[in-house]
């Protein structure tokens, strides 16, 4: 969706924008053919070998490209290098680049054996995956899998690992695909297996937490006028955004039995898309991967 992405993003086509989620650059090449010369575009990425990749790639770009390798959380501490203290675009692009998806080394995906890894940042030492389902107790991975990958089965689902773990340790994406492969038949094995791993990636990096501390934080870095972007693959996140949204661009967030307003809350947003934009069909035919893409945009309310 990086013409939509584009099109409600940029409203100055001489402005600073950053997008924290990098990735492979694609949203940066988008914006960059779409802004002037006089343009800076910024980016983040938590997974340093994208950054590294993504700054050789994008050399060539007419406007200042600055890239830094950090979670997004950290975006206020880290930007004070920016020569743009304030933006007219901001990007959350989230969830997972296919470059992750398609290396078996990073351990997202459950058709290809690898490791049970799963950390953007591997040069981290937060727990992997595989540390997640060996060390967690019942209860924990009950709570991933049915928070995080709204699994019916979720305490099932963590049973069947406790059990299996105390046979043999679970390194591999291969060996947690053969135990949930054994107990569950084919017509629901792979969405089972979609769920159980978007669960563990989710847990693994805390996606869910970071995001609900971005947000506030990106208010304060937005011009008036400006705007943010969010592109969401699932309803866990995109539900975070859209609330987020909402409350933002209300003047009284007081419950409504209270008589009168003790908040005193201003907005700070005004919603841009009302209900998030969706991939078209022909999107959806090239990129299959983009069929759960929502995109929801809120702009900055001047002061
Ligand atoms: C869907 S991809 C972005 C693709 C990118 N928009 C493009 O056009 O190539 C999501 C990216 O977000 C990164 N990411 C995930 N969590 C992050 C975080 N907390 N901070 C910064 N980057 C993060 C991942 O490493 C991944 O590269």
């Amino acid at each position: 969706m990086a013409g939509e992405v584009v099109r409600l993003l940029v409203t100055d086509p001489e402005g600073a924008y950053l997008d924290l989620t990098a990735g492979a650059g694609g949203h940066l090449k988008a914006l960059s053919t779409n802004l002037k010369s006089s343009a800076r575009l910024y980016g983040f990425d938590r997974d340093p070998v994208a950054v590294e990749r993504t700054t050789r790639e994008l050399q060539s770009f007419e406007q200042t490209l600055q890239l830094v390798a950090s979670s997004y959380v950290d975006v206020l501490d880290e930007m004070v290098s920016f020569e743009d203290q304030l933006f007219d675009g901001i990007l959350l692009d989230l969830g997972l680049s296919s470059i992750q998806l398609d290396d078996p080394e990073r351990g997202f995906a459950f058709r290809l054996d690898g490791p049970l890894d799963m950390r953007f940042d591997r040069s981290s030492d937060n727990m992997t995956a595989a540390d997640l389902v060996n060390n967690s107790t019942l209860e924990e991975l009950t709570y991933y899998f049915r928070t995080y990958g709204e699994e019916r089965q979720a305490p099932r689902m963590a049973r069947l690992i406790v059990t299996e773990r105390q046979k043999k340790m679970i390194r591999t994406t291969s060996d947690l695909v053969d135990i949930i492969s054994a107990h569950v038949p084919p017509p629901y094995r792979t969405k089972t297996l979609v769920r159980l791993f978007q669960s563990l990636r989710i847990a693994v990096n805390h996606e869910l937490e970071m995001l609900e501390n971005v947000l506030p934080k990106l208010i304060s870095i937005l011009k008036g006028g400006g705007r943010i972007a969010v592109l969401t693959y699932h309803s866990l996140e995109d539900r975070i955004v859209k609330q987020f949204f909402v409350r933002e661009s209300q003047n009284c967030i007081c419950s409504s039995e209270l008589p009168a307003c003790v908040c005193n809350h201003l907005a700070s947003l005004a919603r841009i898309t009302k209900r998030p934009l969706v991939p078209t069909s022909e999107e959806i035919a090239s990129n299959p991967r983009a069929r759960s893409a929502k995109l929801r945009v809120a702009e900055r309310v001047a002061t």
